[in-house]
């Protein structure tokens, strides 16, 4: 098997110098609203840059990590967070690279649960998930857990991972976390096409033996080898289809309305569930309720901003915490209408999702 997007290491970590503050845009108090009218509640938190593995779609093996210094620190993190939760972030989302690197996660888990978001989650490639860990970070105060699997063929995803874990590993990480009591569990998994595009129908089958929530993703520009291009991209309705040959799905309706995915019970009533998420066929920016930090304290309004907004000075220049929710709502109101993925003028982004956090 040829992973074919794993030629290229070209070093794509570029120095960008942004604007240090965003347009002032003051808000109503307690409520972050952009220029188009969404409001947010979402929050997605990088906690570090750092992975342990190496995905063909995500980073380059020779990927060249910030600076420690460069990182917030914890208290830093904490602040942003409260600073959200001031503003009505309802949803905060810890990622990375991999969030389970950080060495003060349980500090940083403990401090968010007791702020009171209605949902708090976490995204990981599950290597470094054991029962134990999962049990305390639940009793912390985390509520759920998304691993990232894209293959169940233990060739093919140590390929596409470019890691020695294997997939039992990842396999016992995943019934850990139901353990634990950190379900309902979510596995992302990103369609390339010629590298995985052949397991759609295994993924549900996992799904169902795993009683897991699959979120097929379609593969966005965001690698940092910047080989995507449109022929790696297989559509949510490909990605139907081939389910649908294998597993009749029905459709789960009346869900979140700022939800980014298209979701689906198995029609035999077995367990699991299924979801599409089609940033480049369907792209569902008009719902979008998101905002992201990095893991070096850029306000990101989008995955694809060019624009991103250092909040970091503030912290390091003594901003309190309202001046914090200002920079915040002033860089809310910045967020794009659009990604732009589909008009000929798409410039990819800087940062890759490892760089972002998902
Ligand atoms: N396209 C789509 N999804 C991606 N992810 C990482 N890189 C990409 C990409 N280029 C997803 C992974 C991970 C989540 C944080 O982001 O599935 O679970
Ligand atoms: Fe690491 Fe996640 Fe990127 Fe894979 S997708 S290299 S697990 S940050």
């Amino acid at each position: 098997m040829t992973i074919s997007l794993n030629v290229l290491s070209e070093d794509t970590q570029q120095s960008q110098s942004p604007p240090a503050a965003p347009p002032i845009a003051r808000q109503q108090p307690g409520r972050l609203i952009d220029s188009h009218g969404r409001t947010i509640h979402d929050l997605r938190m990088s906690v570090t840059d750092r992975c342990n593995f190496r995905c063909v779609y995500c980073m380059d093996p020779n990927f060249r990590y910030m600076p420690k210094s460069e990182l917030l620190d914890l208290d830093e993190y904490i602040a942003v967070a409260r600073a959200g939760f001031s503003l009505g972030i309802t949803k905060l989302r810890l990622t990375g690279g991999e969030p389970t690197l950080y060495p003060q996660l349980d500090d940083l888990i403990g401090t968010f649960g007791r702020m009171g978001f209605d949902d708090l989650a976490m995204t990981t490639n599950g290597s470094l998930v054991d029962y134990s860990r999962a049990r305390q970070w639940k009793q912390l105060g985390l509520d759920r857990l998304t691993f990232s699997l894209d293959s169940v063929d233990p060739q093919r995803m140590r390929e596409m991972t470019r890691a020695q874990t294997s997939l039992d590993s990842i396999v016992r990480a995943i019934e850990a976390a139901h353990r634990a009591g950190l379900g309902p569990i979510k596995v992302n998994a990103v369609v390339i096409r010629d590298v995985n595009d052949v397991e759609v129908a295994d993924l549900a089958d996992f799904a169902r033996d795993h009683d897991v929530n699959m979120r097929y993703i379609e593969f966005m520009p965001l690698d940092s080898s910047r080989k995507w291009n449109r022929s790696h991209v297989v559509s949510a309705d490909e990605i139907l289809s081939r389910i649908s040959a294998r597993h009749e799905l029905t459709p789960i309706d009346g869900g979140d309305p700022h939800s980014t995915s298209m979701n689906f019970r198995f029609a035999d009533g077995a367990a699991g569930s299924i979801g599409v998420i089609a940033p480049v066929s369907r792209p569902f920016c008009s719902a979008c309720s998101r905002l992201r930090i990095t893991a070096d304290g850029k306000v990101r309004p989008c995955l694809f901003s060019h624009d991103e907004w250092d909040i970091r000075t503030v912290l390091r220049s003594g901003g309190d915490d309202e001046a914090l929710a200002a920079f915040i709502a002033d860089a809310v109101w910045t967020k794009q209408a659009g990604h732009g993925i589909n008009s000929s003028e798409f410039i990819q982004p800087q940062r890759t999702m490892s760089a972002i956090g998902g």
